[in-house]
């Protein structure tokens, strides 16, 4: 049985931390075949472009999920490689943590730490986006935390990565709805002094600077290209490509770009927040957007621009936000006082001021 080690000097790679100690922990094929009931179908919770995620819980008790690769080739290996690779060079609050991996006999695996609130795009388009549990405060933050984890990418990490597959379901949320930039299979290390190279197109359709994916040339700014489409999806919970009833494909930016001309910002947002977010702050993020989704590279901001301005933009509504609490508090009250309106009206008492209270709230 081959241990992680096995694969460093397989694969040349040697990724230590400062004391000299592995940053991770090394897993045996039994554990995870334990951990995740020998992959059974019931614990399936992702599937990606190379294999398939699992959830198991260690003898530990921690919940882990497990990325199985599913055919073995030197494609899936490559990415099984770059992935662990990168993870083991990474550490910062909105990035995923790698726990540990396997790699032996046909099998490679990928151990992380579990996120139980799933990816951002089960929230925008899939199960959970009915139950509408990111509000404004917390996909601004989302928005925040995701632009932190890819700028430290971008000008902390040495030498520099390109994540290449910024996307919705490439953020995933922890047990406090705290953004993790997930999914590093087709990142990039930049060496020191070059500003850019020329590469295979890999990444998502509706997502791609267009110099990358036209040219291949890949630099930091794809990246921010496909941040600005990740943030007019998360503000708007439209997809990034729509296809319209002639079959023409429509993308998010050529959607949204009527209304910021018009300055029509309030067709933007998501309509599940019914209306409860921070118009300031809209217009100050969907102007962002703008910025990073600039067909010209060199126009578009640097990441840690972008985190200054969600910062910014953020403190400075922060009392306007506290306001929309309020407003979402007295509306609650308002609705807490009707049921019990309601609960009396079946008591037989006064049923006009019930209708009464009913009316004026709906006029507020
Ligand atoms: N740590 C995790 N916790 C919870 N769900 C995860 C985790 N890692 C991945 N997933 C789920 O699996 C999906 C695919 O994982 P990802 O790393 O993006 O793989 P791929 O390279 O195949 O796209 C994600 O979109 C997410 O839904
Ligand atoms: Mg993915």
């Amino acid at each position: 049985m081959l241990r992680l080690w096995s694969l460093c000097q397989y694969k040349g790679i040697c990724i230590l931390n400062k004391k000299g100690d592995y940053p991770w922990e090394l897993y045996t094929l039994k554990e995870i075949l334990q951990a995740t009931n020998n992959f059974q179908d019931d614990n399936k919770i992702g599937e990606g472009g190379f294999g398939s995620v699992y959830w198991g819980r260690t003898s530990k008790g921690h919940e882990i999920a497990v990325k199985r690769l599913k055919a073995m080739t030197a494609k899936a290996e490559m990415e099984f490689a770059v992935e662990v690779e990168i993870l083991g060079r990474v550490r910062h609050k909105n990035l995923l943590g790698l726990r540990g991996f396997y790699a032996g006999g046909d099998e490679r695996l990928i151990v992380y730490d579990y996120m139980p609130n799933h990816s951002l795009i089960t929230h925008l388009h899939g199960q959970l986006a009915q139950d509408c549990l990111l509000d404004w405060p917390r996909r601004m933050s989302i928005a925040l935390g995701s632009a932190e984890g890819i700028a430290y990418l971008h000008h902390e990490a040495s030498p520099h990565i390109i994540h290449r597959d910024i996307k919705a379901s490439n953020v995933l949320l922890d047990p406090q709805f705290q953004a993790k930039v997930a999914d590093f299979g087709f990142a990039k290390l930049i060496p020191e002094g070059i500003s850019h190279l020329t590469t295979r197109v890999k990444g998502t359709l509706g997502y791609l600077a267009p110099e990358y994916a036209m040219w291949g040339k890949v630099s930091e700014s794809c990246d921010v290209y496909s941040f600005g489409i990740l943030l007019l999806e998360i503000i708007s919970a439209r997809k990034p490509l729509e296809k319209l009833p002639g079959g023409v494909k429509r993308d998010i930016v050529q959607w949204v770009t009527p209304y910021v001309q018009k300055g029509a910002f309030d067709h933007i947002p998501d309509p599940k927040l019914k209306g409860r977010y921070d118009r300031t702050q809209l217009k100050s993020v969907i102007m962002l957007a703008m910025k990073c989704t600039d067909s010209n590279p060199e126009n578009r901001p640097s990441m840690l621009e972008v985190v200054d301005w969600l910062k910014g933009g953020i403190g400075r509504t922060r009392k306007e936000l506290q306001n929309i609490a309020m407003e979402d508090k007295v509306n609650e009250e308002d609705e807490e006082k009707d049921k019990k309106g309601i609960q009396r009206e079946g008591l037989g008492m006064d049923k006009h001021n019930v209708r009464r209270k009913r009316a004026s709230s709906r006029m507020r």
